[in-house]
């Protein structure tokens, strides 16, 4: 059955740990979803792992809206987050509103998400208000890299910490199904998840979020320009492909692919007269 964000509610209420994985792609929409992960997130960061930029700034709608489709493409039963890419919700409410109608129309999206706690709430409710659902995003948010000044946990000292919370219970109240929270101290996403009633969503957050989301080329062991300490990694696919890549090389190189059952059959009859 379709999950929706009325399952992602319900299992927060039973202590049921939400699934989530980046996905850009139909072929791996169609894995993960058989696999049974709840949620699948064409996340920004495929600026990082499909396009190769060094961050999520140059991602364009465009791109968010391709990849959307063809993860929605594949998707049964997972709920499909896409991201709102950098500035096509910081311009203005307006802008806020169109692209993630676009996401939606276009993208196939059950939900967008955006990053920003108190700052996007007028964007978060003009959203809302046109019935399209809403993941916040808070902690260490991507697209604020160059005023971080790095890819640097947030919430550490306690007036930041204190503006975390805050910044979760104002994108609850602005309508927010779910939130995501990264790169912050366990301990304080810890105190955030007890005091909102949607679901939060930890990326390098520690275990007591209501779910988890990953990378999945992080995951998979695919993508090794940088392994942040938050990820582990459950396979190593990468190492898998490379000995594919290679074995394929020898094999072509050596004549012994395509083998007789790869290759297509003709009347003798037929090859005579035409040679
Ligand atoms: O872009 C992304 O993949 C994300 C996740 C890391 C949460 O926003």
């Amino acid at each position: 059955m379709k999950k929706t964000i009325a399952t992602l509610k319900k299992m927060k209420e039973e202590h049921d740990r939400i699934t989530m994985l980046t996905c850009y792609d139909y072929s791996t929409a169609k894995l993960m979803d058989a696999a049974g992960i709840d949620v699948l997130l064409i996340g920004d960061s495929l600026g990082n792992t499909i396009l190769g930029y060094e961050d999520t700034l140059p991602v364009t709608m465009e791109d968010m809206i391709h990849h959307t489709a063809a993860v929605a493409r594949g998707t049964k039963e997972a709920l499909v987050i896409a991201d709102m890419p950098f500035m096509s919700y910081q311009t203005s409410v307006y802008d806020a509103v169109v692209n993630a109608g676009r996401l939606i129309k276009e993208g196939h999206a059950n939900v967008v998400k955006l990053e920003g706690g108190a700052r996007v709430c007028e964007q978060i409710e003009a959203i809302v208000s046109a019935d399209i659902p809403v993941c916040a995003h808070i902690g260490l948010t991507p697209q604020s890299v160059n005023a971080f000044g790095g890819f640097k946990v947030q919430g550490k000292s306690e007036e930041a910490a204190r503006t975390l919370i805050e910044d979760a219970k104002k994108v609850e109240a602005a309508g927010a199904c779910m939130v995501v929270l990264e790169g912050i101290p366990a301990k304080l996403a810890a105190i955030i998840t007890r005091s909102i009633d949607i679901p939060t969503i930890g990326i390098g957050a520690g275990a007591e979020c209501d779910g988890q989301v990953l990378v999945y080329q992080d995951m998979l062991g695919m993508f090794t320009d940088y392994v942040p300490k938050f990820v582990k990694q459950f396979a190593n696919v990468g190492e898998v492909m490379t000995g594919a890549f290679t074995d394929y090389m020898k094999e072509v190189k050596a004549g012994t692919f395509p083998a007789a059952e790869h290759t297509y059959k003709i009347a003798d009859e037929i090859i005579e007269k035409i040679q």
